[in-house]
């Protein structure tokens, strides 16, 4: 790092660039990105309230197999797919109060230019090779065409830690990073076919050159990162496993090209070879600001206009951080910095790390209470979205350890200390405030070095810690005022003491104000209209408002969670509609009521059952039943085999003879009144048949014969 940066950075205003990750465009958001981008705005609006410049920007990550794969799906572009789901961000941002300065996609004109001239850079650097590797190859993807099948697209148990159901490129359970033929027992997720190896040539950037190497052993150990992220890197420093189960020392070089067909950015004089998705993704940062430049025009900083390239010039004093979740740590301190650095760029400052949410305890949480938390319908019920934030708040810390939404929990912490304890300060102050003017009040010196450690906590994101202490604090306030009990005071002619103690608490709920600001920025907007005193910051945060400053007229601020909502929020739909959430423009929206998942299982777990393709020879009525039609299937077997199917209400057997359809061939055989049932056929049928009646028996696509098993 130059000098120059370095002395820079304490200059003031400082100059941040922040990013959350860019979330993948192949989905709406849910809560676990609200989480992080809530996490990151709350950092972002105290940088701005110490005066700090910022640019915030993210945007989506449109690339990959997966997106091209759903788009094929629903039958439009890539690009289309891209644009549709980008349609669908506004909502949620704006109403969780999330405000990036710029969105954008990593499909852009500025991403293609910068990831290329950044892998030219590279390549420059000596730091590109090619070789010609073995890759999976499903050869029953894209209806037989057969495709390379991108990490993602592979699972397998993880080679270091045995994970089941683990993707190609890094283990979620340990954070080990691997080549997808590292995988034991892989499978196409596509498909569920075991992949094939096959021949092509591959781009790689040499991590494993003593110059990547020496330089991430430094930028990693130099208090970047946390302290359990950074021990996490240094072990991928020392120890690798390889396909054949050995391990091997140091970094492995970085495998950056995927083979047509892909949706992404085709590498320089390499036709039919595309970046990896994860090359051109965090690129995007860095386009998305010059997006953002290109819109908003040059930056004023110290009374110089900078470009986008002055501003990210490498040795400008503007620290860029990024906010991150704890899988895609690897990318953000291996892959991402290397890239920066030997392209002679900017490399980041900080990479904040946070864990997972989970909601009511994951898994194990009631079936009444449902499985998710939808960010959408939680808006929908009409719940206030700074809940969220303050009872996240609460909850996050600098660690990247795991949370837990837990409704009950969020309940209590928004209606006692948030309503309780703050919001009940103002409310129950501003009655024995005289014609709307602050009397003089008696002490007020505690709140200078409050102020001082709620910032501290939310410069090193221990936003717990705050909101403990902020409420530590309501707890004194309501206490002084019950102690003086202005009500008595008032009864006993003692009006101006009533004042003066309502007034202090009325200094003290300002605040109060300033240091919720950064969580709660609409509350805080209210309440500087309450207390009319202009927008707060810190500078402003423990100066009193002067004796005779009149104040507003108290309404309320804020409602209380109502049980009733978290209850509709968790209960499962009962009607679903199932309209594919990328393509509104051709959605078919059909209100079949849909039952709730089954538990998930593993492809093992699947691939238990024998599903046949079997040719309905004869059927026939059951004499005796009014339910049951009797089946005489050939699935491919030398002989024919005898199942029972309730389906009589909806099938006259001459209806059925000649088809195809799907058996279930290794059922255990049931002895039942009309005979033995060697099997059970296919059907479909919803949930609530009041509602929506009819039985379907399963037919396969013209081709498949009896005997071909169903995967
Ligand atoms: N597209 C990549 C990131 C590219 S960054 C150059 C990606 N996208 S993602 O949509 O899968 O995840 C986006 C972010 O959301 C990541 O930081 C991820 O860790 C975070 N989260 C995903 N699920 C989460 C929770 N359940 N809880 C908190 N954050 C979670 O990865
Ligand atoms: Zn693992």
């Amino acid at each position: 790092m130059s000098t120059s940066a370095q002395a820079s950075s304490s200059l003031s205003p400082r100059q941040l660039f922040v990013t959350t990750a860019l979330p993948y465009a192949n989905g709406n958001f849910h809560i676990g990105h609200i989480m992080e981008y809530i996490q990151a705005d709350i950092w972002v609006r105290y940088q701005r309230m110490c005066g700090n410049d910022v640019n915030f920007v993210c945007a989506d990550d449109a690339h990959g197999a997966p997106i091209m794969i759903a788009a094929q799906k629903a039958g439009v572009t890539p690009s289309a797919f891209v644009d549709n789901i980008a349609k669908g961000r506004a909502q949620y941002l704006d109403g969780f109060h999330i405000k990036f300065d710029n969105w954008s996609h990593t499909d852009s004109e500025e991403n293609h230019v910068l990831a290329k001239e950044i892998y030219l850079d590279l390549k420059k650097a000596g730091l590109i090779e090619t070789k010609s590797i073995e890759q999976f190859f499903d050869p029953e993807a894209l209806e037989g065409k057969g495709m390379f099948l991108a990490d993602r697209f592979i699972k397998g148990e993880c080679p270091k830690c045995g994970a089941k159901d683990q993707y190609g490129d890094n283990c979620e359970n340990c954070g080990a990073v691997y080549a997808p033929t590292d995988l034991k027992n892989p499978y196409s997720a596509l498909s569920g076919a075991t992949p094939v190896l096959k021949a092509s040539e591959h781009f790689f950037f040499k991590l494993s050159d003593p110059r990547c190497v020496e330089f991430l052993e430094e930028w990693t150990q130099d208090g970047k990162l946390q302290p359990e992220v950074a021990n996490k890197v240094k072990e991928w420093f020392s120890t690798r496993t390889n396909a054949d189960g050995t391990t091997s020392t140091g970094l492995g070089d970085w495998d950056i090209s995927r083979d047509a067909p892909y949706f992404g950015i085709e590498i320089p004089d390499a036709p039919g070879k595309y970046f990896y998705v994860w090359l051109d993704a965090p690129v995007g940062y860095l386009a998305s600001l010059k997006d953002w430049f290109n819109k908003d025009g040059p930056k004023k900083s110290y009374g110089e206009t900078r470009t986008f390239e002055q501003y990210i010039a490498k040795d400008s004093n503007v620290e860029q951080i990024h906010f991150i979740g704890k899988d895609i740590v690897t990318f953000h301190t291996l892959f991402w910095p290397a890239m920066l650095e030997f392209s002679d760029r900017k490399v980041p400052k900080h990479i904040y790390v946070h864990g997972f949410l989970t909601v009511n305890n994951g898994e194990k949480m009631s079936k009444s209470r449902g499985t998710g938390l939808d960010p959408l319908k939680y808006l929908g019920l009409g719940m206030n979205p700074e809940w969220l934030r303050y009872y996240l708040a609460t909850k996050l810390s600098a660690k990247n350890e795991d949370i837990d939404f837990n409704a009950n929990d969020f309940m209590a912490r928004v209606n006692s200390d948030l309503i309780g304890k703050y919001v009940n300060i103002a409310s129950r102050a501003a009655k024995f405030i005289q014609s709307g003017k602050l009397a003089p009040v008696k002490t007020f010196g505690t709140s200078a070095p409050l102020v001082q450690n709620i910032k501290v906590f939310y410069e090193s994101r221990e936003y717990g810690k705050a909101m403990r202490e902020i409420m530590t604090f309501t707890d004194e306030i309501n206490a002084v005022f019950d102690n003086a009990a202005p009500w008595k005071l008032l009864k006993d002619g003692r009006a101006d003491e009533a004042a003066s103690i309502a007034s202090t608490c009325i200094q003290s709920f300002k605040v109060l104000t300033a240091c919720l600001k950064p969580v709660l920025p609409e509350l805080a907007s209210q309440a500087e209209i309450f207390l009319n005193c202009g927008s707060l910051s810190w500078s402003n945060a423990v100066t009193p408002l002067p004796e005779g400053h009149v104040i507003g007229e108290y309404k309320h601020l804020m409602q209380r969670v109502d049980i009733k909502q978290l209850d509709a929020l968790f209960e499962a739909p009962a009607v679903v509609e199932t309209a594919p959430q990328a393509t509104p423009d051709k959605a078919s929206t059909s209100a079949v009521s849909i039952e709730p998942l089954a538990p998930e299982i593993t492809i093992d777990d699947f691939s238990k059952v024998d599903l046949r393709i079997a040719k309905i020879v004869n059927c026939e009525a059951v004499e005796g039943s009014t339910k049951l039609l009797r089946l005489t299937l050939d699935a491919g077997e030398g002989k024919t085999r005898n199942v029972f199917s309730g389906i009589a209400s909806h099938y006259k057997p001459a209806d059925l003879i000649g088809k195809h359809t799907v058996m279930v061939a290794n059922l255990a055989p049931r002895k039942m009144k009309f005979g033995m049932s060697e099997g059970m056929v296919l059907a479909a049928s919803s949930a609530d048949e009041k509602s929506t009646p009819g039985i379907y028996v399963l037919e396969p696509v013209a081709g498949a014969q009896p005997g071909m098993r169903i995967r």
